[in-house]
């Protein structure tokens, strides 16, 4: 007797349980779920692959860009603040510059169908003579550094930036270079592990968090986000599995570990100093500069600079106190919570 014909398996529904990174997070793909990313933007969250560029009004208002100034954004990721200040300078284009060359491709895509013209340079903006050279220019009229992570960085979980996502720790802007956050975290030694963790996290228990990091990679090797954010909630005597978020102002416990990690892998205060030491000779007489920082010790830094500056008589006038965002807008972007904006312009 012949076996009557199996029925065919029930296809699972993937829109309850999404298995995949691009399921979860639908508006990465705006044609398909076009409604997807106004619905999170009202939620007050950045839709996935995207970044909404922090405090623009007050950077506008702090370059005062006009048509056919040239104009370099230090720090190009989703091209948020060059798509905004491309169109005031235009016909001039957008110099733009970043360490990452993944999203940058996405980026470039994003402003040409927009008609934003972009001279796009893969690199860092602790060499910006490099950049200049390139273009065959003396100096730039309008520049902006927003320093720091982009949210589309934070939101794939391949880059291990975000304890939220399971990935591998990674961390580097430019994975074309340097050391990963998991070799770091396998060879830096205890005392340089809680220094980071203090100067570069402001982690009040770097000591105690660092003496963890030691004792779990004795045991095994920490490869990935998930394995870090664990390791990082226990020191501090929360258990992973029952913490949960109590509104949208808490931040993570590993939140800190995460950031001093990134900017250790990233070099990014030596790079930031650099940048500041280089700033006053890049800028034409009379133009105009804006630094956003995330961090106090980019506060810090970014405010020296100007100051010596001012007192140099490189630049004319200067923002030293750092203005905070409003907060409407925090409470729209709550990234944008810790950001400070500074800004100088360069003596005629
Ligand atoms: C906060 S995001 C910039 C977002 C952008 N203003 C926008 O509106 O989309 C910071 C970007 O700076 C880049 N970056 C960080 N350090 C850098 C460096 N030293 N040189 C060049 N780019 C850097 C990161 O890769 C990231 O794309």
């Amino acid at each position: 007797m012949t076996e009557p014909p199996r029925p065919p398996r029930r296809k699972r529904y993937r829109g309850t349980h999404p298995r995949r990174f691009e399921e979860r997070y639908k508006e990465l793909n705006p044609e398909k779920y076009a409604h997807e990313q106004a619905k999170v933007r009202a939620q007050g969250r950045t839709p996935a692959g995207t970044h909404v560029p922090v405090m623009l009004k007050e950077v506008l208002a702090a370059l005062k860009p006009t048509s056919g100034q040239v104009y370099l954004d230090c720090t190009l990721g989703f091209g948020g603040h060059a798509q905004a200040i491309g169109a005031l300078v235009a016909p001039a284009p957008v110099i733009g510059l970043d360490l990452d060359a993944e999203e940058q491709a996405r980026t470039r895509a994003r402003l040409a169908a927009l008609g934003i013209e972009l001279h796009a340079h893969h690199g860092n903006f602790a060499g910006l003579a490099k950049v200049l050279k390139a273009e065959g220019i003396a100096g730039v009229d309008l520049l902006l550094a927003d320093l720091g992570v982009s949210s589309m960085q934070l939101d794939r979980p391949e880059r291990g930036f975000s304890f939220k996502h399971e990935g591998p720790l990674d961390m580097r802007m430019d994975r074309s270079r340097g050391q990963t956050a998991a070799a770091l975290l396998a060879g830096a030694d205890e005392e340089t592990l809680a220094r980071w963790l203090s100067d570069f996290g402001d982690e009040p228990k770097a000591a105690v968090v660092a003496r963890a990091i030691v004792q779990a990679r004795a045991l095994r090797p920490l490869a990935t986000s998930r394995d870090l954010a664990e390791v990082v909630m226990r020191a501090l005597g929360i258990n992973p599995r029952r913490y949960k978020r109590q509104g949208p102002g808490d931040t993570h416990p590993a939140a800190r570990t995460f950031q001093a990690l990134r900017m250790a892998v990233n070099r990014e205060m030596e790079n930031l100093e650099q940048f500041l030491r280089d700033l006053p000779w890049v800028l034409n007489a009379g133009a105009r500069a804006a630094i956003i920082t995330f961090h106090s010790g980019e506060e810090r830094r970014v405010r020296a600079a100007l100051q010596a500056g001012l007192e140099a008589g490189h630049f004319s006038e200067a923002e030293l106190a750092g203005q905070a965002p409003q907060s409407r807008e925090v409470f729209d972007n709550p990234r944008a919570r810790s950001a400070r904006l500074f800004w100088a312009q360069r003596a005629v």
